[in-house]
């Protein structure tokens, strides 16, 4: 029998999210949103390029949870996007409101899923997801990590005229101003970065991927971006379906790693068939520990508004 995988939110990202998931063949396909009509026409629309690719995946669109049943994995994409001018902050209340709706009906109908969350403000919507959700923290995983890093790469592959593929970065910490593109572990063919790019270079590179998100608001005007943010959250899907024990960094609940206790903050992780299987520690210098803590105060900050 088919993996099934539901998606809530049918909009950019999640209806992307189905296609790279039809695409790639990994599982049956639950496209969920409140506004009807949508997701049942976008999910048709997918299903009808199946016989194209050549893919057997069942694909269907919905406005009711009971379709979502027994999922395997279920991606929340749920909630508002930010415009021009807003930080990932500005969506808190309202996407805390759609998150928790989202979440109690989730859990109700697919109790064993595992759960990815995309939602904004990513770190505390992942929070949030987890203490509405009951589940224990393996099953309850945040994307920003695979996307920040999959733009450091980028950044870095055309930098050096390089393959994407010679190219593993790694941006640790909050999806926000704060989070923490590691150029120590960043490697071009295993050949650190820092000894192929000039550090002035260097930290332009940074700063671009901290205000990765925010290049592309400026360019949509009306949302964000959401081709990449919906390939980075498939990349997990299909490590958790292929218990890939794959290492990505991933927004999970800390408890003492990284001497941070008791919220979502970005770490490398191993992705398996549970869900988190491992947090992996790697050591950090001063400054990358006091980036890190940093990064996690301001994700409390956000917790404590909602009060998760
Ligand atoms: P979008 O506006 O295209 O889609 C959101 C969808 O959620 C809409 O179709 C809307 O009808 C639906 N929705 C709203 N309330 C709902 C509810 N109660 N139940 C079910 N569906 C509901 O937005 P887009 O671009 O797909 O972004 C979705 C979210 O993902 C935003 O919060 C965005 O900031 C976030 N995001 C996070 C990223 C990350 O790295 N973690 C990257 C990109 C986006
Ligand atoms: C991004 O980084 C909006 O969080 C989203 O593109």
């Amino acid at each position: 029998m088919r993996k099934k995988v539901s998606i809530v939110g049918a909009g950019n990202v999640g209806a992307t999210a189905a296609h790279w998931i039809a695409s790639k063949e990994l599982a049956d396909v639950v496209l969920l949103d409140v506004v009807e009509g949508v997701p049942q026409g976008k999910g048709l629309d997918l299903l009808e390029a199946m016989p194209i690719e050549k893919r057997d995946c069942q694909i269907l669109g919905t406005n009711d949870y009971a379709d979502t049943a027994n999922s395997d994995i279920v991606v929340i994409t749920a909630g508002i996007p930010r415009k021009p001018g807003m930080s990932r902050d500005d969506l808190l209340n309202t996407n805390y409101k759609i998150m928790s709706d989202v979440v109690s009906k989730v859990a109700a109908n697919s109790p064993d899923c595992i759960l990815i969350i995309v939602s904004n403000p990513l770190d505390a919507m992942a929070q949030a997801a987890f203490k509405q959700s009951k589940f224990n923290r393996e099953r309850v995983i945040g994307m920003a990590g695979v996307l920040d890093s999959a733009r450091f790469r980028t950044f870095i592959a055309e930098e050096l005229k390089v393959s994407v593929e010679n190219v593993t970065a790694f941006v640790l910490g909050g999806h926000g101003d704060t989070m923490v593109p590691l150029a120590r572990y960043s490697t071009v063919a295993g050949i650190p970065i820092t000894e192929l790019i000039p550090a002035e270079r260097l930290e332009q590179l940074i700063q671009r991927t901290r205000d990765g998100g925010a290049e592309i608001v400026k360019y949509l005007k009306t949302g964000s971006a959401f081709y990449a943010p919906s390939a980075a959250a498939v990349e997990m899907v299909e490590a958790i379906l292929k218990d890939k024990k794959k290492i990505l960094p991933c927004a999970v609940y800390l408890q003492g790693e990284y001497g941070i206790d008791g919220y979502y903050i970005g770490v490398p992780c191993k992705l398996g068939s549970r869900g988190l299987e491992q947090i992996v520690e790697i050591k950090l210098t001063p400054e990358e520990d006091a980036a890190l803590k940093k990064s996690a105060a301001a994700v409390k900050e956000l917790c404590a508004v909602i009060g998760v």
